[in-house]
């Protein structure tokens, strides 16, 4: 046995499905990882969970006129379910509405309280007054002070990542009246990031083979300093905080949700019939914890949690956080709330898991964004799973069983060639666990793609047909190699298609062989080997495009179901109106203004004259794609100056409902007059 770790993947939100984005960010990549060190006969725990407070779920419930309860039920069975299905084997999926987790983080509560960790302030907040209701962060939308981005909740702008406090926002709204909310004051227990600054650094720079874009968030918030952040809230959906008086008042969700690590490991440890096995995992120093997790949520688990683990004494930190960052989906952002997003229970009426698996490992957005496309799936499917993988099995298999009578054949001596594929095993397997352990999933699974590539490559230059009548020894030499390489195949691509794998161990009769197999020589010469059989079929087009439109109408129909649209203002008369002197335009040339990233200078041709206008709309368009744009200009705006340009006018812009910005365009002629 070596190390013990402990792998957690974020407890998703009990408020909707399982999408290709929740896979590729938190759970597929702690799938691989765990699978491996399984594979390594490790001692791994995978824990996960439904994180079921918090105001996502009130706002489902809400928006069904359900009872949060109802909410959690159905989303807490339905994505435990997916997650089986689709082959991500956790050992424990808990719930945070279980009582040992409400026990558990009610303890962390009260043991941090006693020690005087917390400070205590009375704070005003944002409140509904039509309501009567303190408003959660999640029910204050306005417009973020980072990039402009109208839209953006109270906690967080999710258009640039930033993590927003409510007064952080332009133009606050309240989300379940639409009113303006008010400040309050009410009372709170507040965690004082600050004061673990130093402890938090001499953690981190303890620390070992971070990815860049994980280290560089936590280091960026360290460097603008910690603040205290709020670890109640005036809510009735959470668990209650453990403080006589203060009912009413329940632990903010991100304080509860990753001690649901905790309780999950608990209570998988009393299934396991040994109720204190999960100290072994969480409070011992010869554990390894590791968060899988999307970007979103690194603050959290890289700052907050680490600062409460510590607070409570006994626990180990995170010895590593690999976040993802964002998978997008056929070029657009993944949207649930406009329908653009691939549910995994979907995908698996229509495909099996492994192919998604695979394609999704092979573009993990590891370091970057990373786009999947169903073309991009039937690439991978077809040119990687059937025609290399699946082809070398099954020409291997079949060719064993057809001419060697179902049994692996005996090697003579072997020549360079022959040494050279074998070799290929050995190298690969290094490298591909030095990936692995360094949470390079998608090189890893390139690099073993590349084992089975030589194998291929390996089987036709032989031309192992030509050598059954010329060199019949020569040919069994030949086919030992290539059944020793499936056999290693079937170790090494566990992790990341199980199904595939075990199907073909068990017709190579190795179904338990594991990491330390993989050599030269899994096979003992005349062993039996079944038949073979098409691992993968091909995904044909068709197939491709009934997906593509199911996305399209998916999508479709969201937009029509959704009332989202600004309300009309007020009514104003027909002479307000003919105030404003609207023309047609063309626009002449646009550039970035250095040192804002917001604005363009644009200048325009009115017809009469050409005009300088500043537009905040740097997010939104691209400045070289502008010139030649007809556009429509009030003409008649007092001038301003913004960053030291006095701006003669304002284009007139379309904004969606999900904040996108378009152009209001006509093809009249320059100077023509819009009323
Ligand atoms: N529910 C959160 C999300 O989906 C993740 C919670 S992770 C945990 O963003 F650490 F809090 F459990
Ligand atoms: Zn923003």
């Amino acid at each position: 046995m070596g190390k013990r770790t402990l792998v957690t993947s974020a407890l998703p939100y009990a408020n909707g499905p399982i999408h290709l984005g929740h896979l590729a960010g938190a759970y597929l990549p702690a799938d691989f990882y765990v699978r491996y060190k399984r594979m390594r006969n490790e001692d791994v725990v995978f824990i996960c969970g439904s994180d079921e407070h918090g105001v996502p779920i009130t706002i489902a419930a809400d928006k069904e006129g359900v009872t949060p309860q109802d909410i959690v039920d159905r989303f807490h069975e339905m994505n435990k379910k997916t997650f089986e299905e689709f082959g991500i084997s956790f050992d424990y999926f808990g719930r945070t509405s279980a009582s040992v987790h409400h026990e558990t983080s009610q303890d962390f509560f009260r043991v941090l309280n006693e020690k005087g960790v917390f400070k205590k302030k009375s704070e005003t907040q944002l409140y509904d007054e039509k309501a009567k209701m303190f408003l959660p962060d999640r029910y204050v939308k306005g417009t973020c002070p980072h990039c402009n981005y109208s839209e953006a909740f109270g906690d967080q702008c999710e258009k640039c990542g930033t993590s927003l406090s409510p007064s952080d926002l332009i133009e606050p709204r309240s989300m379940v009246t639409g009113d303006k909310p008010i400040y309050k004051e009410t009372e709170h227990w507040f965690l004082p990031l600050g004061d673990f600054q130093d402890d938090l650094q001499a953690w981190l720079d303890s620390t070992e083979n971070w990815k860049p874009n994980v280290m560089g968030q936590v280091k960026s918030w360290l460097k603008q300093g910690l603040g205290d952040r709020a670890v109640t809230r005036d809510l009735t959906w959470g668990v209650p905080v453990p403080v006589e008086g203060f009912d009413g008042k329940v632990l903010y969700v991100w304080f509860d949700a990753p001690i649901g690590y905790i309780s999950a490991t608990k209570e998988w440890a009393q299934q396991q019939g040994d109720p204190d096995l999960w100290e072994k995992y969480w409070r011992n120093k010869d554990s390894d914890l590791i968060h899988f997790i999307g970007k979103d949520n690194i603050v959290f688990h890289c700052i907050m949690f680490p600062a409460v683990l510590m607070s409570y004494d006994g626990y180990i930190l995170p010895k590593n956080v690999p976040a993802n960052e964002f998978l997008n989906l056929e070029g657009q952002k993944l949207s649930t709330s406009r329908g653009w997003a691939v549910w995994v229970q979907e995908y698996l009426k229509d495909f099996d898991p492994d192919l998604m698996r695979y394609v999704l490992g092979t573009g993990l957005p590891e370091t970057k964004d990373a786009d999947f496309s169903w073309k991009y799936f039937q690439d991978h499917v077809n040119g990687e799973l059937a025609d290399i993988f699946g082809n070398f099995a099954y020409r291997t298999l079949s060719f064993t069983s057809r001419y060697f009578d179902n049994k692996v054949p005996t090697a003579g001596d072997l020549n360079e060639e022959d040494r050279n594929a074998l070799g290929e095993i050995d190298r690969l397997k290094k490298e591909i666990e030095n990936l692995y352990e360094t949470f390079r999933f998608r090189e890893a699974i390139q690099k073993s793609m590349n084992l089975a590539r030589a194998g291929n490559k390996y089987f036709t230059e032989m031309e192992p047909w030509r050598l059954r009548k010329d060199d019949p020894e020569r040919c069994a030499t030949v086919l030992n190699v290539c059944c020793q390489i499936t056999a290693a195949l079937s170790v090494l691509f566990d992790p990341v298609i199980p199904d595939a794998c075990l199907k073909l161990r068990e017709a190579l009769n190795i179904r338990k062989a594991g990491w330390a197999d993989i050599t030269g020589q899994i096979l003992k010469a005349g062993s039996p080997v079944d038949k073979g059989e098409i691992l993968f079929k091909k995904v044909e087009d068709e197939a491709i495009e009934a997906q593509r439109k199911k996305l399209e109408e998916q999508s479709r129909a969201q937009e029509a179901s959704k009332p989202v649209l600004e309300p009309i203002k007020n009514t104003i008369t027909f002479d307000d109106f003919s105030k404003l002197d609207i023309r047609i335009g063309e626009i002449l040339t646009a550039e970035r203004v250095p040192k804002s990233d917001k604005l363009l200078k644009i200048t325009v041709d009115i017809g009469l004259e050409k005009r300088t206008i500043m537009a905040g709309i740097a997010q939104h368009a691209d400045p070289k794609k502008l010139p030649g744009k007809k556009v429509a200009v009030v003409a008649n705006l007092k001038p301003r100056k913004m960053m030291g340009v006095p701006s003669e006018g304002m284009i007139l812009m379309a904004e969606t409902p999900d904040g996108d910005f378009m152009f209001v365009t006509s093809e009249a002629d320059n100077g023509s007059v819009v009323a």
